[in-house]
């Protein structure tokens, strides 16, 4: 099936927030941030901007009428700053105005008195300092102070990787309107409708009934929005209570780099011990999180890290420790991993030190030590369906790899100036919300009396095409035309306290909530089928809308069966409910089986490294991913692809840079570059696994958002062999992004 999206796209007719018509006398808003990254307010004048024309109201921490408190986790973050600064660009006043422009220009007239205090955009420096958002975790499995001894090989380093802005297209904003007796509906581009709905009611003091989130689609969110959103609909949500008028707020590109937080930076030090056969004994790894300057979802991106710290091998001694570390840098958040690839590219890193120091290919040593079905992951889950192995062997199968690799080394050794490196990239990523509750989802279906179909879930669109897939389960249940079914926007009056569209299992678990409401809807059906033939429930069924009476076909057809139960007075609205089954993790012993299932899959990379500007290309990016059995392989491969070009982003060109004052230097696409149409890979091609998807996964198709990013991080090893077959003197190390000014300094260092 074809994204139920893509005509509305590409002929421009998709709604996105900013497209929603606005009522009469709307106002419309702008934020004034922090002018200085850390510091007390000793005087704030709004006093100029209220005076233009226009100028509706400047709306401070004074006008909350609940809590100045927006944090999720932990409560550390407030709406509007009040006498303090945490970071530059943090929110300190809303302006409302007739218009947009008047809005914009009156922020430029608020000034603030700020006394400065020190700023520290460093982690390692927050933590020599104890400026910790949370207590330390450590994930520990064996006893590595005892393997060392068995090691025959040691070695140590230490690992950087860079944050990563989200530049989803459509950038944050809100629209809020009121409704009759205090109530707000607020439209919002947000990736958790609930956490929206709870952070407002409980800024602006009011019960949660009171306000009613609806979201279209988002015109991305990459993690953004899973927590970020809500800050700036509660702005706009403030501004309707205190001045009863439809408020919209849409952040400019600019503001919206400045003041949002975005992936979390990591600095972290390695310790790697392997037998004389190259077996991993022990790993023992200390990560440095760069949290910014409030807790946001830190802590559940820490807990990621730690599970996916030792990526897809088996390690039988390890201790992982992650410190979450408080700076002045705006709160880094939820990105498309959510902690993994930080965790992963360290124990990458480990091995690569290992095999360039023993001049073994590296590839050997990752062979050597993949995860085997029944081994034991440090956090207690004992790994099944374990197809890394498998991913290989079919690498191998489908692509002539050592003739690449073979051709790799043939052009380096007639070329000087250009190089070529090649990288085997295998990655395994858990699926579930690490926090057990969170996985649940409700799904409520509608069959009208002609026969089409409305759902409404949980699940957000914000381009990965869950709603699709919605329709495809759907569709599947009843086996009816997909041009029957519609699914609705997301809204919490139709589907209440959701988790966010987040952790790659929208499909899952919204998939699995509209899978249980159709059954349910598909026995009601079958029984007045099967009264309209005199017949056994069990011997009706439903293929391609016609009724079929032990596999006979009938004359009835699903309109007309539709059309007898709505006159038998059947109820034809169903509500699913889904929990994931098995899942639990005991946070006092660090152990459990918090995964409902893994996803596999392994990429082959192969740069062309221009030494003498240290700029590259990518030649060839060949992926053997494990989808189970995709329920769209379209939108999968569209997955695959933009994860991977995002994971290259992440890994090379995508540098954010603060100056040491804590403003953000890279603040436009000018300074910030992104992957574009010449920066991808010259060929892309994936192969499907044949395997079997496992049964907690929506009809067995296993979840595919955030894996495949890590498959981008092939990309840092492939430029490193290259620019150590140039440069064999160069002591590798492991700082990414490899930007083209770092990869030129190694090529002469
Ligand atoms: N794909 C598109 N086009 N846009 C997005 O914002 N977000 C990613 C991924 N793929 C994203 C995307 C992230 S971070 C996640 S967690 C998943 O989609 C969420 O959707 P899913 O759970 O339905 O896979
Ligand atoms: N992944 C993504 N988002 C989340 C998670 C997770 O595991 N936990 C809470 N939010
Ligand atoms: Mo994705 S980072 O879990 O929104």
């Amino acid at each position: 099936m074809k994204n139920t999206d893509s005509i509305s796209h590409v002929t421009g007719k998709s709604i996105y927030l900013d497209d929603i018509p606005v009522q009469k006398g709307t106002l419309h808003s702008a934020v004034f941030g922090s002018p200085v990254a850390h510091g007390k307010i000793t005087k704030l004048d709004i006093s100029k901007a209220e005076a233009v024309e226009g100028v509706v109201k400047v709306i401070t921490y004074k006008d909350i009428t609940g809590e100045n408190q927006i944090g999720g986790i932990v409560e550390d973050e407030p709406l509007f700053a009040e006498d303090e600064v945490h970071f530059h660009g943090m929110p300190i006043a809303l302006v409302v105005a007739k218009n947009e422009t008047i809005a914009r220009k009156a922020v430029g007239l608020i000034s603030a008195e700020i006394k400065e205090h020190e700023v520290i955009i460093d982690p390692r420096e927050a933590k020599e300092k104890g400026h910790l958002l949370i207590p330390p975790r450590t994930f520990k499995m064996g006893d590595v102070t005892q393997a060392w001894e068995k090691c025959e090989y040691i070695f140590e380093g230490t690992v950087e990787s860079g944050g990563q802005e989200h530049l989803y297209i459509e950038t944050q904003g809100a629209y809020a309107v009121p409704m009759e007796n205090g109530c707000i509906k607020i439209y919002s581009s947000t990736q958790g409708p609930t956490a929206v709905q709870k952070t407002v009611a409980k800024v602006l003091g009011v019960a949660m009934h009171k306000i009613e989130v609806d979201v279209n689609r988002l015109g991305g969110g990459f993690g953004g929005k899973e927590d970020q959103a809500s800050a700036y609909a509660s702005m706009a949500a403030l501004a309707v209570k205190v001045l009863g008028k439809p408020v919209k707020l849409c952040l400019h590109r600019h503001d919206d780099i400045r003041m949002t937080g975005k992936r979390h930076p990591y600095s972290s030090d390695f310790k790697i011990g392997l037998s004389k056969d190259l077996k991993i004994l022990a790993y023992q790894t200390t990560l440095y999180q760069n949290g910014g300057a409030a807790t946001d979802l830190s802590p559940a991106i820490m807990e990621r890290t730690l599970f996916h710290s030792t990526n897809c091998y088996f390690v039988p001694n390890t201790e992982v420790t992650v410190f979450s570390c408080k700076t002045n840098l705006p709160p880094n958040t939820a990105f498309r991993g959510f902690g993994a690839p930080q965790g992963a590219f360290v124990i990458e890193s480990a091995i690569s030190k290992a095999a360039l120091e023993l001049n073994v290919p590296k590839k050997v040593i990752q062979q050597k030590n993949f995860l085997n079905e029944n081994d034991e992951f440090q956090y207690g889950q004992i790994a099944t369906g374990v197809n890394i192995g498998k991913c290989l062997s079919t690498l191998y199968q489908k692509y002539p790899i050592e003739k690449l690799e073979k051709e790799v080394e043939e052009f380096n050794s007639k070329n000087h100036t250009i190089k070529k490196g090649f990288s085997l990239m295998p990655i395994c990523f858990g699926i579930s919300f690490t926090k057990t509750p969170m996985n649940q989802a409700r799904a409520l279906v509608h069959i009208y009396q002609d026969g089409s179909i409305g759902i409404s879930t949980g699940a957000i669109e914000m381009g990965q095409g869950v709603n699709t897939k919605m329709i495809q389960v759907a569709a599947r249940i009843f086996s009816v035309n997909t041009s029957r079914i519609k699914v609705e926007s997301t809204n919490t009056t139709r589907v209440a306290n959701t988790s966010p569209t987040a952790a790659s299992s929208g499909a899952d678990l919204n998939g699995n909530a509209t899978r249980i409401a159709c059954e349910a809807l598909l026995e009601r059906l079958k029984k007045t089928a099967s009264e309209m033939l005199k017949c056994s429930i069990n011997d009706i069924t439903i293929k391609d809308e016609a009724v079929y009476n032990k596999n006979v076909k009938t004359d009835i057809k699903w309109a007309q069966l539709v059309d007898k139960a709505f006159l038998d007075r059947v109820c034809l609205t169903e509500n699913g409910h889904y929990a994931t089954p098995i899942i639990h993790f005991d946070k006092t012993k660090e152990k459990g089986h918090p995964f409902a299932y893994h996803v596999y899959g392994i990429a082959a990379t192969v740069v062309t490294l221009d030494c003498i500007r240290g700029i590259y290309e990518f030649d060839k990016v060949l992926i053997v991913h494990d989808f189970g059995n995709s329920i769209n392989p379209t939108i999968d491969l569209g997955q695959i692809e933009g994860a991977l070009i995002q994971g290259i982003g992440w890994m090379t060109m995508e540098e954010i840079a603060f100056a040491k004052d804590g403003r953000l230097l890279s603040n436009s696409l000018s300074t910030y570059k992104v992957p574009d149409i010449y920066s991808v890979p010259k060929v892309v091609d994936c192969t499907f696994l044949e395997a079997e998807g496992p049964e907690l996964a929506v009809m067995r198709s296993k979840a595919v958002g955030e894996p495949p990013f890590l498959y981008g991080m092939g990309a840092f090893f492939a430029i490193q062999n290259a620019i150590l077959a140039f440069n064999p003197k160069y002591k590798p190390d492991f700082d990414a992004p490899f930007t083209p000014e770092k990869v030129l300094l190694r090529l002469y260092s």
